[in-house]
């Protein structure tokens, strides 16, 4: 990995990847997703990782896609290229996905820490589409998840005209769950990671799938799905060592089974 720092046990349970393209401000080029998905892939299927935590640097999490490597292609040839089957594969992740977001989190940064399952921002954390700008359109889900996430007309504010928003502005609108100083981003995300990974991992997956369930269809389809996970964590021990462990008022071991 050249373009990203995997830390495998950043904690007991929880990993860690780091966008490691500073001098770029961590732009998104396609040999950097294609690396971020490999390594989301192999801790996906890593047993002792239950949570991973995405996270850029001080001025930076990423200013999105890298504008330089796609300035001068053709309508064709981004087709072909087909950058986003990438950022496809990173959405079927099934473990808990926390961006912990500090600096500028623009265009393909902005998407990318969309797509994780919440986002933590510092106060210096800078987010929006500002593709309007550059003569394009946000092109990695940013009309749909950020529509979803704060709103149309929030939305067709930021991408019409590109502005940036605050940490604090990012809170209220509901994209970003709180705000922390720099220094306490890490401890902050990492609190909540640890809490999200001592908890059954077979719940923590069903539960993400149906969440994330809402956002793709009806109601009445929405509770059908979460009822069958519901359902489905009775077959795990997890579930019950979670119940037997209330009931004998002790804290239960989950084992993953
Ligand atoms: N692609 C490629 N290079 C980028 C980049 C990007 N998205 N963002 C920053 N860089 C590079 C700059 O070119 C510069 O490199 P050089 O030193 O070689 O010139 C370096 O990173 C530092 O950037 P600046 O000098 O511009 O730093 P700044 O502090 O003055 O400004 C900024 C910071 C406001 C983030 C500014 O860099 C900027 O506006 N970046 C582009 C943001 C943007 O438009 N993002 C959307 C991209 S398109 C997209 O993402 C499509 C999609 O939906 C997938």
């Amino acid at each position: 990995m050249e373009l990203i720092i995997v830390h495998e046990q950043y904690a007991p349970g929880v990993a860690l990847i780091q966008l490691n393209r500073p001098k770029e401000l961590n732009a998104l080029n396609p040999q950097l997703m294609q690396e971020l998905r490999d390594a989301l892939h192999q801790l996906d299927r890593t047993e002792a990782v239950r949570v991973i935590i995405l996270t850029g640097n001080e001025q930076a999490f990423a200013a999105g896609a890298d504008i330089k490597q796609m300035a001068g292609k053709s309508a064709v040839e981004m087709l072909i290229m087909d950058q986003f089957s990438t950022w496809d594969q990173i959405r079927k992740v099934k473990k808990p996905l926390l961006a912990a977001v500090s600096g500028f989190a623009l265009g393909g940064g902005c998407e990318l820490a969309m797509m994780c399952d919440l986002i933590v921002a510092s106060e210096t954390a800078r987010f929006g589409q500002p593709e309007i700008k550059i003569g394009t359109i946000p092109g990695a889900g940013g009309t749909q998840r950020l529509t979803r996430a704060v709103g149309k007309a929030k939305a067709m504010e930021l991408i019409l005209t590109g502005r940036f928003m605050s940490a604090e502005e990012a809170v209220a609108y509901g994209l970003a769950i709180k705000v922390v100083p720099v220094e306490m981003l890490m401890p902050e995300v990492l609190a909540l990671a640890r809490e999200m990974a001592a908890h059954s991992p077979i719940a923590i997956q069903l539960a993400k799938e149906a969440v994330n369930r809402a956002y793709e269809t009806h109601l009445d389809e929405g509770l059908a799905f979460e009822r069958k996970n519901f359902y489905l964590t009775f077959a795990s021990e997890d579930q019950k060592e979670g119940m037997q462990a209330f009931i004998e008022k002790r804290k239960p071991d989950f084992k993953g089974r």
